[in-house]
């Protein structure tokens, strides 16, 4: 599969993304490579890469896995381990791991003596398709996701649907909420796709992945630092994220692409009553969501605190909540402040 070419990067598929990081390598010669995983993809992915390639010289550095270890404290101990190890600026360290390894590696790689240089192995399919492209790093505040972080490209980034073996099918379904985004900021011909029967069953495939890559990528040359057309990547992030951060602590707890789909259906809830987005559209939404991740109830009490945590969303500006919706599949509105009455309405047409 031919390379996609990002900003200052390409992503490569499968064996041809080994083949440029060997020649890759052998031009940079890197005074030490790190390779940075966590519990997880030390025990199940560390072995299926290093089969593919031969890498002669390389350290691990170990995060504990999870979203809540997305966080200071984890950066804290790469730093220290990376300055014990002798890590220099002409350093490199290779992300192997899903969303969480690629967006904390990425933030330690670009504030480590000012900068040093990082590739993306994601082994998630959240992370293939998102995470791992657009040069977005960073870490969570409390329950806050994302709040610290920089714009820093990766040297390289290397897809390879092998990892995804390793995974629980929850997970694929927690990326593929990014895929049906992407879909529908997109246009018609992939949403279609997804939505028909005959894919009913179907959650990813390499040209799915490439497809949505190729989405995400175009707009993230358009507009890599979010000015305006990469708002749209975050649609269905905006009550997402809080749903997604209100249950951290919960037993009602979700994946992110899980809150993501529940975001989604409640964006194009409010994008039908305020610039009239097809109801054939949005009920297919509804269904296709439904039929791929269990139903969750919310109560008025819940959605009041979940309404009050969108106050801390990065698209907020001069005290106001940005939404991103949107009037037909593949046409966004950018910026636009929604009244919480409608955002309960959206709430009650999710639980029906
Ligand atoms: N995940 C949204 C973005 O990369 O902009």
């Amino acid at each position: 599969m031919k390379e996609i070419i990002a900003k200052n990067y390409s992503i490569f598929f499968n064996n041809d993304g080994y083949d440029s990081l060997s020649g890759y390598l052998k031009t940079c010669n890197y005074s030490k490579i790190f390779i940075h995983l966590d519990t997880n993809t030390n025990k199940k992915c560390l072995s299926v890469l290093l089969n593919k390639i031969k890498i002669s010289h390389f350290e691990t550095i170990i995060s504990r896995d999870g979203e809540n270890n997305k966080n200071i404290e984890s950066c804290i101990n790469l730093w220290e381990k990376l300055s014990v190890l002798g890590a220099d600026r002409k350093s490199l360290i290779i992300n192997l791991g899903g969303g969480v390894v690629g967006d904390i590696g990425g933030f330690i790689a670009s504030t480590f003596k000012r900068g040093i240089d990082y590739i993306n192995i994601p082994t998630t399919l959240l992370s293939m398709v998102d995470a791992s492209i657009g040069g977005k790093t960073g870490i969570d505040l409390g329950v806050l996701k994302n709040q610290i972080g920089s714009f820093y490209d990766p040297k390289m980034v290397i897809i390879d649907s092998i990892y995804l073996k390793t995974l629980h099918k929850s997970e694929i379904y927690s990326g593929y909420a990014e895929i049906f985004k992407h879909s529908l900021i997109s246009g018609q011909q992939l949403f279609n796709n997804l939505c028909s029967e005959l894919n009913s069953n179907i959650i990813y495939n390499d040209q799915v992945i490439k497809q949505s890559i190729e989405i995400k990528n175009n707009i993230v040359l358009i507009d890599q630092k979010e000015n305006k057309e990469r708002k749209a990547l975050n649609f269905g992030h905006t009550l997402g994220h809080a749903i997604e951060s209100f249950l951290l602590k919960s037993e009602k707890r979700l994946l992110h692409g899980e809150a993501i789909g529940i975001g989604i259906v409640l964006a194009s809830y409010i994008s039908h009553k305020l610039f009239d987005f097809p109801l054939t559209s949005l009920n297919l939404i509804k269904d296709h969501i439904h039929s791929k991740y269990k139903k969750v109830n919310f109560s008025i009490t819940e959605i009041t605190e979940i309404i009050g945590l969108l106050k801390h969303d990065k698209k907020n500006n001069h005290g106001k909540i940005n939404f991103i919706l949107l009037k037909k599949i593949g046409v966004p509105v950018y910026d636009v402040q929604v009244e919480n009455k409608i955002i309960i309405d959206s709430f009650d047409y999710y639980n029906k």
